[in-house]
């Protein structure tokens, strides 16, 4: 198989960016100060999946509606623009083919562990879930130009990311491909004008250096977790996993609620998604 260059990376992102009006289009639009739920929603109201997919998950038990939320704008009240966004962008992602059944899970998964960190750890949750939702959409590209990539993500989705596994997953993926998912997926957050903090969380969501922002420590978190819950490690396997940060300000009880609560939460999310 030929190396994919990076010409063909940075393409296929310009490819992403001018493929899906609607996105596109909300990219510029949630970056306003003015901007209304109503407004959000008029736009949105052009792509059904996408409105589906935001009334599911408004519906859904994640947020405690009972399923009352009857209209678009109110649903786009409820997720916040910047989770209606990155709804938006994995769609039109997943429109192109490349994302599979076990990435939805493994984003929604990650999402919502994501929120659950940031509700214990004090940072915001709807921008940790947010996030999260996108945290992987590199792979995403990866996939799309090298098909058999589907098969490595199938097999990564169920280990836990110890710190071999990492480095060995991320050497791998720049000897093939020139950068890593990882630093795909922040060029194009920064190509969609994220802000710089939130594209440098994506860039080092599998390395991350120094003192972290609490998005970016609630993302590293929601990440493992979620691959915790796909490959069914115990606490005990928890606590020695390298990485992972709650672990450190939580106790047993409390990260055992943590993990609850996600498994929960997030298979009911996927429920009401697909
Ligand atoms: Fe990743
Ligand atoms: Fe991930």
């Amino acid at each position: 198989m030929d190396l994919v260059s990076a010409e063909d990376i940075n393409q296929k992102i310009e490819v992403f960016e001018a493929s899906h009006a609607v996105a596109g289009r909300l990219l510029t639009l949630v970056e306003r100060d003015d901007i209304g739920a109503r407004e959000v929603a008029t736009l949105v109201s052009a792509d059904p999946i996408l409105v589906s997919r935001i009334m599911r998950m408004a519906n859904s038990a994640f947020y405690g509606t009972g399923g009352r939320v009857r209209e678009l704008h109110a649903g786009v009240a409820m997720l916040g623009f910047e989770a209606v966004k990155s709804l938006a962008l994995a769609s039109f992602v997943e429109g192109s083919g490349t994302v599979t059944p076990q990435d939805w899970d493994h984003s929604i998964t990650s999402a919502v562990a994501a929120a659950e960190v940031a509700r214990t750890i004090g940072a915001d949750q709807q921008q940790a879930f947010s996030l999260a939702l996108l945290h992987d959409i590199g792979e995403a590209v990866i996939a799309s130009l090298d098909p058999s990539f589907h098969e490595v993500l199938d097999s990564r989705r169920s280990m836990p990311l110890t710190a071999d596994a990492e480095s060995e997953m991320l050497a791998s993926e720049r000897k093939r491909y020139g950068l890593h998912h990882a630093a795909i997926g922040a060029d194009m957050l920064a190509s969609w004008n994220f802000h710089p903090d939130l594209v440098q969380a994506v860039a080092q969501h599998h390395t991350p250096k120094g003192s972290l922002s609490r998005t970016h420590a609630a993302l590293v978190d929601g990440d493992r977790i979620a691959h915790i819950i796909a490959c069914g490690s115990t606490l005990a396997e928890i606590r020695d996993l390298p990485g992972i940060l709650l672990p450190n300000y939580v106790g047993d009880t409390q990260l055992e609620t943590v993990l609850t609560n996600v498994r929960a939460r997030s298979a009911s999310m996927i429920a009401d998604l697909f």
